[in-house]
Protein backbone atom coordinates (compact mmCIF):
# COMPACT_ATOMS: atom_id res chain seq x y z
CA UNK A 1 0.00 0.00 0.00
CA UNK A 2 2.70 3.01 1.13
CA UNK A 3 4.84 1.54 -1.70
CA UNK A 4 1.97 1.92 -4.37
CA UNK A 5 1.56 5.08 -2.57
CA UNK A 6 4.96 6.49 -3.19
CA UNK A 7 4.96 5.13 -6.66
CA UNK A 8 2.24 7.58 -7.52
CA UNK A 9 3.55 10.47 -5.67
CA UNK A 10 7.02 9.72 -7.80
CA UNK A 11 4.71 9.87 -10.76
CA UNK A 12 2.64 13.12 -10.19
CA UNK A 13 6.33 14.72 -10.19
CA UNK A 14 5.93 16.52 -6.52
CA UNK A 15 2.84 17.74 -7.60
CA UNK A 16 -0.73 16.89 -5.55
CA UNK A 17 -2.30 15.94 -8.59
CA UNK A 18 -1.70 14.31 -11.98
CA UNK A 19 -4.00 17.30 -13.65
CA UNK A 20 -1.79 20.00 -12.05
CA UNK A 21 1.48 18.13 -13.40
CA UNK A 22 -0.54 18.21 -17.16
CA UNK A 23 -1.10 21.75 -16.92
CA UNK A 24 1.86 22.33 -15.90
CA UNK A 25 3.85 20.26 -18.60
CA UNK A 26 1.89 22.14 -21.78
CA UNK A 27 4.78 23.94 -22.63
CA UNK A 28 7.17 20.85 -23.04
CA UNK A 29 3.99 18.97 -24.35
CA UNK A 30 3.65 21.38 -26.89
CA UNK A 31 7.61 22.21 -28.32
CA UNK A 32 7.31 17.72 -28.38
CA UNK A 33 4.36 18.55 -30.93
CA UNK A 34 6.04 20.48 -33.22
CA UNK A 35 9.50 19.62 -32.68
CA UNK A 36 10.81 18.33 -36.17
CA UNK A 37 7.65 19.10 -37.42
CA UNK A 38 8.36 22.76 -37.62
CA UNK A 39 11.49 23.86 -39.24
CA UNK A 40 11.52 28.38 -39.54
CA UNK A 41 15.03 27.83 -40.46
CA UNK A 42 14.16 26.04 -43.87
CA UNK A 43 10.32 27.87 -43.55
CA UNK A 44 9.16 24.68 -43.63
CA UNK A 45 6.44 22.39 -41.84
CA UNK A 46 7.20 18.67 -42.42
CA UNK A 47 4.44 16.36 -41.54
CA UNK A 48 4.34 12.53 -42.94
CA UNK A 49 0.62 11.85 -42.31
CA UNK A 50 -0.05 15.47 -44.44
CA UNK A 51 3.01 15.18 -46.78
CA UNK A 52 2.76 11.40 -47.91
CA UNK A 53 -1.03 12.75 -49.12
CA UNK A 54 -0.63 16.43 -49.63
CA UNK A 55 -3.34 16.13 -52.76
CA UNK A 56 -5.44 14.48 -51.62
CA UNK A 57 -6.16 16.73 -48.01
CA UNK A 58 -5.46 19.84 -49.63
CA UNK A 59 -7.77 19.54 -52.39
CA UNK A 60 -10.29 18.31 -50.21
CA UNK A 61 -14.15 19.99 -51.06
CA UNK A 62 -15.13 19.95 -47.71
CA UNK A 63 -13.09 19.13 -44.47
CA UNK A 64 -15.20 16.93 -41.70
CA UNK A 65 -13.99 17.08 -38.45
CA UNK A 66 -15.75 14.76 -35.92
CA UNK A 67 -14.43 14.27 -32.19
CA UNK A 68 -16.42 14.08 -28.53
CA UNK A 69 -15.76 16.37 -25.34
CA UNK A 70 -13.03 18.37 -25.42
CA UNK A 71 -11.21 17.13 -28.39
CA UNK A 72 -14.52 18.32 -29.91
CA UNK A 73 -13.34 21.50 -28.60
CA UNK A 74 -10.20 21.41 -30.16
CA UNK A 75 -12.11 20.89 -33.31
CA UNK A 76 -13.80 24.02 -32.96
CA UNK A 77 -10.57 26.09 -33.07
CA UNK A 78 -9.39 23.88 -35.79
CA UNK A 79 -12.32 25.27 -37.85
CA UNK A 80 -11.57 28.88 -37.10
CA UNK A 81 -8.14 28.21 -38.01
CA UNK A 82 -7.93 26.44 -41.40
CA UNK A 83 -10.94 28.39 -42.42
CA UNK A 84 -8.95 32.05 -41.88
CA UNK A 85 -5.62 30.32 -42.85
CA UNK A 86 -6.27 27.26 -45.36
CA UNK A 87 -9.60 28.60 -46.66
CA UNK A 88 -10.98 24.96 -46.68
CA UNK A 89 -14.44 24.64 -45.40
CA UNK A 90 -14.76 22.99 -42.11
CA UNK A 91 -17.31 21.01 -40.69
CA UNK A 92 -17.10 20.25 -36.87
CA UNK A 93 -19.36 17.36 -35.86
CA UNK A 94 -20.00 15.67 -32.63
CA UNK A 95 -19.51 12.06 -33.46
CA UNK A 96 -22.12 10.42 -31.88
CA UNK A 97 -24.30 12.93 -33.69
CA UNK A 98 -22.88 12.23 -37.22
CA UNK A 99 -22.84 8.24 -36.68
CA UNK A 100 -26.70 8.16 -36.39
CA UNK A 101 -27.54 10.42 -39.55
CA UNK A 102 -27.42 9.79 -42.74
CA UNK A 103 -24.89 12.19 -42.97
CA UNK A 104 -23.81 13.25 -46.34
CA UNK A 105 -19.93 12.00 -46.97
CA UNK A 106 -18.48 12.17 -50.50
CA UNK A 107 -14.94 10.87 -52.07
CA UNK A 108 -13.92 14.66 -51.97
CA UNK A 109 -14.11 15.00 -48.53
CA UNK A 110 -11.41 14.13 -45.57
CA UNK A 111 -12.45 13.70 -41.80
CA UNK A 112 -10.30 14.27 -39.30
CA UNK A 113 -11.06 12.10 -36.31
CA UNK A 114 -9.62 14.27 -33.16
CA UNK A 115 -9.19 11.92 -29.81
CA UNK A 116 -6.77 11.70 -26.59
CA UNK A 117 -7.27 7.79 -26.11
CA UNK A 118 -7.88 7.56 -29.88
CA UNK A 119 -10.43 5.01 -28.46
CA UNK A 120 -13.72 6.13 -28.31
CA UNK A 121 -16.64 4.32 -29.54
CA UNK A 122 -18.01 7.32 -31.67
CA UNK A 123 -15.28 8.83 -32.65
CA UNK A 124 -14.00 5.39 -33.92
CA UNK A 125 -17.77 4.69 -36.00
CA UNK A 126 -17.94 8.16 -37.35
CA UNK A 127 -14.68 7.63 -38.92
CA UNK A 128 -15.82 3.59 -40.63
CA UNK A 129 -18.86 5.35 -41.20
CA UNK A 130 -16.71 8.29 -43.75
CA UNK A 131 -14.49 5.86 -44.98
CA UNK A 132 -17.27 3.39 -46.17
CA UNK A 133 -18.24 6.37 -48.00
CA UNK A 134 -14.96 6.76 -49.77
CA UNK A 135 -13.90 9.58 -47.20
CA UNK A 136 -9.87 10.29 -46.55
CA UNK A 137 -9.63 9.83 -42.90
CA UNK A 138 -7.09 11.40 -40.94
CA UNK A 139 -6.59 11.02 -37.09
CA UNK A 140 -4.97 12.92 -34.73
CA UNK A 141 -4.53 10.80 -31.54
CA UNK A 142 -2.22 10.99 -28.69
CA UNK A 143 -1.87 7.52 -27.33
CA UNK A 144 0.41 5.47 -30.17
CA UNK A 145 -1.22 2.29 -31.72
CA UNK A 146 -4.53 3.57 -30.56
CA UNK A 147 -7.56 1.91 -32.78
CA UNK A 148 -8.20 5.18 -34.41
CA UNK A 149 -4.46 5.86 -35.05
CA UNK A 150 -4.85 1.90 -37.25
CA UNK A 151 -8.37 3.13 -38.45
CA UNK A 152 -7.32 5.96 -39.94
CA UNK A 153 -5.53 6.20 -43.26
CA UNK A 154 -2.86 8.78 -42.42
CA UNK A 155 -2.39 10.61 -39.34
CA UNK A 156 -0.03 13.03 -36.89
CA UNK A 157 -0.08 12.23 -33.14
CA UNK A 158 0.34 15.20 -30.79
CA UNK A 159 3.39 13.28 -28.36
CA UNK A 160 1.53 15.03 -25.30
CA UNK A 161 2.72 12.29 -23.19
CA UNK A 162 0.64 10.02 -21.34
CA UNK A 163 -2.66 12.43 -19.84
CA UNK A 164 -3.64 10.19 -16.75
CA UNK A 165 -6.28 12.95 -15.15
CA UNK A 166 -9.82 12.60 -16.45
CA UNK A 167 -10.08 16.20 -17.23
CA UNK A 168 -8.11 16.58 -20.38
CA UNK A 169 -5.85 19.50 -20.60
CA UNK A 170 -2.29 18.99 -22.54
CA UNK A 171 -4.60 16.68 -24.79
CA UNK A 172 -6.00 20.00 -25.86
CA UNK A 173 -3.44 22.16 -26.29
CA UNK A 174 -1.51 20.28 -28.28
CA UNK A 175 -4.41 19.12 -30.55
CA UNK A 176 -4.93 22.51 -31.37
CA UNK A 177 -0.66 22.90 -31.91
CA UNK A 178 -1.15 20.02 -34.93
CA UNK A 179 -4.46 21.16 -36.47
CA UNK A 180 -2.53 24.54 -36.80
CA UNK A 181 0.52 23.19 -37.88
CA UNK A 182 -1.56 21.31 -40.54
CA UNK A 183 -3.87 24.44 -41.17
CA UNK A 184 -0.44 26.12 -42.09
CA UNK A 185 0.73 23.81 -44.54
CA UNK A 186 -2.47 23.83 -46.15
CA UNK A 187 -2.09 26.60 -46.56
CA UNK A 188 1.01 27.37 -48.02
CA UNK A 189 0.21 24.73 -50.42
CA UNK A 190 -2.64 26.47 -51.49
CA UNK A 191 -0.92 29.82 -51.74
CA UNK A 192 -3.84 31.23 -49.20
CA UNK A 193 -0.96 32.66 -46.71
CA UNK A 194 1.71 34.61 -47.51
CA UNK A 195 5.50 33.57 -47.20
CA UNK A 196 5.89 36.37 -44.92
CA UNK A 197 2.97 35.57 -43.09
CA UNK A 198 3.61 32.06 -43.01
CA UNK A 199 7.07 32.49 -41.79
CA UNK A 200 6.00 35.30 -38.86
CA UNK A 201 3.47 31.78 -37.44
CA UNK A 202 6.17 29.66 -37.50
CA UNK A 203 8.24 32.01 -35.25
CA UNK A 204 5.52 32.89 -32.79
CA UNK A 205 4.57 29.14 -32.76
CA UNK A 206 8.20 29.11 -31.14
CA UNK A 207 7.33 31.30 -28.61
CA UNK A 208 4.07 30.01 -27.26
CA UNK A 209 5.52 27.60 -24.53
CA UNK A 210 7.70 30.61 -23.16
CA UNK A 211 4.37 32.41 -23.19
CA UNK A 212 2.44 29.34 -21.99
CA UNK A 213 5.09 29.59 -18.73
CA UNK A 214 4.50 33.13 -18.40
CA UNK A 215 0.77 32.27 -18.29
CA UNK A 216 1.22 29.47 -15.41
CA UNK A 217 2.81 32.27 -13.38
CA UNK A 218 -0.61 33.69 -12.84
CA UNK A 219 -1.33 30.36 -10.52
CA UNK A 220 -1.60 32.26 -6.39
CA UNK A 221 -3.65 34.97 -8.45
CA UNK A 222 -6.06 32.09 -9.79
CA UNK A 223 -6.67 30.29 -6.67
CA UNK A 224 -7.19 33.54 -4.81
CA UNK A 225 -9.99 34.27 -7.52
CA UNK A 226 -11.09 30.14 -7.21
CA UNK A 227 -11.43 30.73 -3.54
CA UNK A 228 -14.03 33.73 -3.56
CA UNK A 229 -16.12 31.89 -6.10
CA UNK A 230 -15.51 28.35 -5.76
CA UNK A 231 -19.09 28.21 -3.44
CA UNK A 232 -21.07 29.64 -6.53
CA UNK A 233 -23.93 27.25 -8.33
CA UNK A 234 -23.44 28.39 -11.75
CA UNK A 235 -20.88 30.10 -14.11
CA UNK A 236 -21.04 31.32 -17.11
CA UNK A 237 -17.96 31.46 -19.67
CA UNK A 238 -17.98 34.05 -22.74
CA UNK A 239 -15.92 34.14 -25.70
CA UNK A 240 -15.75 35.12 -29.26
CA UNK A 241 -13.85 34.12 -32.44
CA UNK A 242 -11.09 31.80 -32.02
CA UNK A 243 -12.03 31.75 -28.08
CA UNK A 244 -15.68 31.05 -28.38
CA UNK A 245 -14.47 27.37 -28.00
CA UNK A 246 -12.17 28.05 -25.19
CA UNK A 247 -15.22 29.49 -23.60
CA UNK A 248 -16.94 25.83 -23.80
CA UNK A 249 -13.91 24.06 -22.72
CA UNK A 250 -13.65 26.48 -19.72
CA UNK A 251 -17.14 25.43 -18.81
CA UNK A 252 -16.46 22.06 -19.12
CA UNK A 253 -13.25 21.80 -17.37
CA UNK A 254 -15.48 23.43 -14.63
CA UNK A 255 -18.27 20.98 -14.78
CA UNK A 256 -16.75 17.93 -14.78
CA UNK A 257 -14.13 18.31 -12.12
CA UNK A 258 -15.71 20.51 -9.29
CA UNK A 259 -19.39 19.50 -10.22
CA UNK A 260 -20.89 23.43 -10.27
CA UNK A 261 -23.17 23.89 -13.28
CA UNK A 262 -21.49 25.85 -16.23
CA UNK A 263 -22.17 26.84 -19.51
CA UNK A 264 -20.07 28.20 -22.02
CA UNK A 265 -21.65 30.38 -24.97
CA UNK A 266 -20.28 33.04 -27.91
CA UNK A 267 -20.60 36.08 -26.22
CA UNK A 268 -22.82 37.87 -28.38
CA UNK A 269 -25.64 34.92 -28.15
CA UNK A 270 -26.04 36.18 -24.28
CA UNK A 271 -28.56 38.65 -25.73
CA UNK A 272 -30.74 35.94 -26.77
CA UNK A 273 -30.86 33.92 -23.29
CA UNK A 274 -28.64 33.50 -20.75
CA UNK A 275 -28.45 37.51 -20.24
CA UNK A 276 -31.75 36.64 -17.88
CA UNK A 277 -29.53 34.56 -15.27
CA UNK A 278 -26.86 36.96 -14.54
CA UNK A 279 -27.75 38.82 -11.51
CA UNK A 280 -25.12 39.46 -8.44
CA UNK A 281 -24.87 35.86 -7.76
CA UNK A 282 -23.55 34.96 -11.04
CA UNK A 283 -19.40 35.13 -11.94
CA UNK A 284 -19.19 35.70 -15.75
CA UNK A 285 -15.42 34.27 -17.23
CA UNK A 286 -15.03 36.65 -20.15
CA UNK A 287 -11.95 35.91 -22.81
CA UNK A 288 -11.43 39.52 -23.46
CA UNK A 289 -8.47 39.57 -25.31
CA UNK A 290 -6.99 42.16 -27.22
CA UNK A 291 -7.47 41.34 -30.71
CA UNK A 292 -10.08 40.80 -33.12
CA UNK A 293 -13.89 41.40 -31.22
CA UNK A 294 -12.46 43.25 -28.23
CA UNK A 295 -14.75 46.24 -28.36
CA UNK A 296 -17.85 43.88 -29.39
CA UNK A 297 -16.91 41.87 -26.18
CA UNK A 298 -15.93 44.65 -24.01
CA UNK A 299 -19.53 46.07 -24.66
CA UNK A 300 -21.01 42.93 -23.52
CA UNK A 301 -19.04 42.92 -20.16
CA UNK A 302 -20.32 46.44 -20.13
CA UNK A 303 -23.80 44.76 -19.97
CA UNK A 304 -23.04 41.77 -17.54
CA UNK A 305 -21.74 44.72 -15.23
CA UNK A 306 -24.85 46.62 -15.42
CA UNK A 307 -26.76 43.61 -14.27
CA UNK A 308 -24.58 43.36 -11.11
CA UNK A 309 -22.96 39.63 -12.71
CA UNK A 310 -19.32 39.06 -10.90
CA UNK A 311 -16.59 39.13 -14.08
CA UNK A 312 -13.89 37.31 -14.12
CA UNK A 313 -11.78 38.75 -17.47
CA UNK A 314 -9.14 36.92 -19.03
CA UNK A 315 -6.74 39.80 -20.99
CA UNK A 316 -4.16 40.62 -22.69
CA UNK A 317 -1.14 41.42 -20.65
CA UNK A 318 -1.17 45.49 -20.11
CA UNK A 319 -4.66 45.93 -21.18
CA UNK A 320 -6.81 48.70 -18.91
CA UNK A 321 -9.87 49.05 -20.37
CA UNK A 322 -11.39 46.12 -19.41
CA UNK A 323 -9.19 46.32 -15.49
CA UNK A 324 -11.63 49.12 -15.07
CA UNK A 325 -14.97 47.01 -15.67
CA UNK A 326 -13.85 43.71 -14.55
CA UNK A 327 -14.51 42.63 -10.91
CA UNK A 328 -11.11 40.02 -11.69
CA UNK A 329 -8.56 40.23 -14.31
CA UNK A 330 -6.12 37.29 -15.40
CA UNK A 331 -3.45 38.39 -18.16
CA UNK A 332 -2.31 36.15 -20.86
CA UNK A 333 0.75 36.96 -23.03
CA UNK A 334 -0.43 38.69 -26.26
CA UNK A 335 0.39 36.77 -29.42
CA UNK A 336 -1.29 36.01 -32.44
CA UNK A 337 -5.17 36.03 -33.22
CA UNK A 338 -5.66 32.25 -33.99
CA UNK A 339 -2.69 31.43 -31.22
CA UNK A 340 -4.66 32.98 -28.58
CA UNK A 341 -6.68 29.88 -27.55
CA UNK A 342 -3.45 28.33 -26.31
CA UNK A 343 -2.96 30.90 -23.98
CA UNK A 344 -6.77 31.99 -23.18
CA UNK A 345 -7.05 27.99 -22.02
CA UNK A 346 -5.00 27.92 -18.88
CA UNK A 347 -6.19 30.31 -16.73
CA UNK A 348 -9.54 28.56 -17.18
CA UNK A 349 -7.85 25.13 -16.65
CA UNK A 350 -5.94 26.64 -13.42
CA UNK A 351 -9.02 27.89 -12.18
CA UNK A 352 -11.35 24.96 -12.32
CA UNK A 353 -8.64 22.88 -10.81
CA UNK A 354 -8.12 24.94 -8.05
CA UNK A 355 -11.60 25.15 -7.27
CA UNK A 356 -11.65 21.43 -7.85
CA UNK A 357 -9.22 21.19 -5.05
CA UNK A 358 -10.80 23.83 -2.60
CA UNK A 359 -14.03 21.80 -2.64
CA UNK A 360 -11.89 18.81 -1.55
CA UNK A 361 -13.42 17.34 -5.08
CA UNK A 362 -11.24 13.81 -6.61
CA UNK A 363 -9.77 16.53 -9.05
CA UNK A 364 -7.96 13.46 -11.14
CA UNK A 365 -11.07 10.69 -11.09
CA UNK A 366 -14.26 12.39 -10.89
CA UNK A 367 -16.93 10.93 -9.94
CA UNK A 368 -19.16 9.31 -12.70
CA UNK A 369 -16.64 9.48 -15.66
CA UNK A 370 -14.08 7.67 -17.13
CA UNK A 371 -10.86 8.48 -18.92
CA UNK A 372 -11.93 7.17 -22.22
CA UNK A 373 -15.25 6.27 -23.26
CA UNK A 374 -15.22 3.15 -25.18
CA UNK A 375 -19.13 2.35 -25.02
CA UNK A 376 -21.83 4.31 -26.77
C1 LIG B 1 -12.43 16.12 -21.18
O1 LIG B 1 -11.93 16.72 -20.07
C2 LIG B 1 -13.14 14.86 -21.01
N1 LIG B 1 -12.77 14.06 -19.96
C3 LIG B 1 -13.79 14.24 -22.24
O2 LIG B 1 -14.70 15.18 -22.69
C4 LIG B 1 -12.89 13.78 -23.40
O3 LIG B 1 -12.29 14.86 -24.02
C5 LIG B 1 -13.74 12.96 -24.38
O4 LIG B 1 -14.26 11.84 -23.75
C6 LIG B 1 -13.00 12.58 -25.63
O5 LIG B 1 -11.97 11.69 -25.38
P1 LIG B 1 -10.88 11.36 -26.46
O6 LIG B 1 -10.19 12.61 -26.79
O7 LIG B 1 -10.00 10.35 -25.80
O8 LIG B 1 -11.61 10.80 -27.67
Amino acid sequence: QELQLNLEQIEKGGYDHFMLKEIHEQPTAIKDTYRGRMLPDEGLIRMAGVDDNLERIANAKRILIVACGTSWHAGLVAEYIFEELARIPVEVEYASEFRYRNPIISEKDVIIAISQSGETADTMAAIKLAKEKGAFAFGVCNVVGSSISRETHAGAYTHAGPEIGVASTKAFTTQITVLTLMALKLAKHNGTISNTDFMTYLQEMERIPAKIEKALEGDEHIKMIADIYKDARNCLYLGRGFNFPVALEGALKLKEISYIHAEGYPAAEMKHGPIALIDEEMPVVVIATKKGHYEKVVSNIQEIKSRSGKIIAIVTEGDEEVRDLADHVIEVPETLEPLTPLLTTIPLQLLSYHIAVLLGKNVDQPRNLAKSVTVE
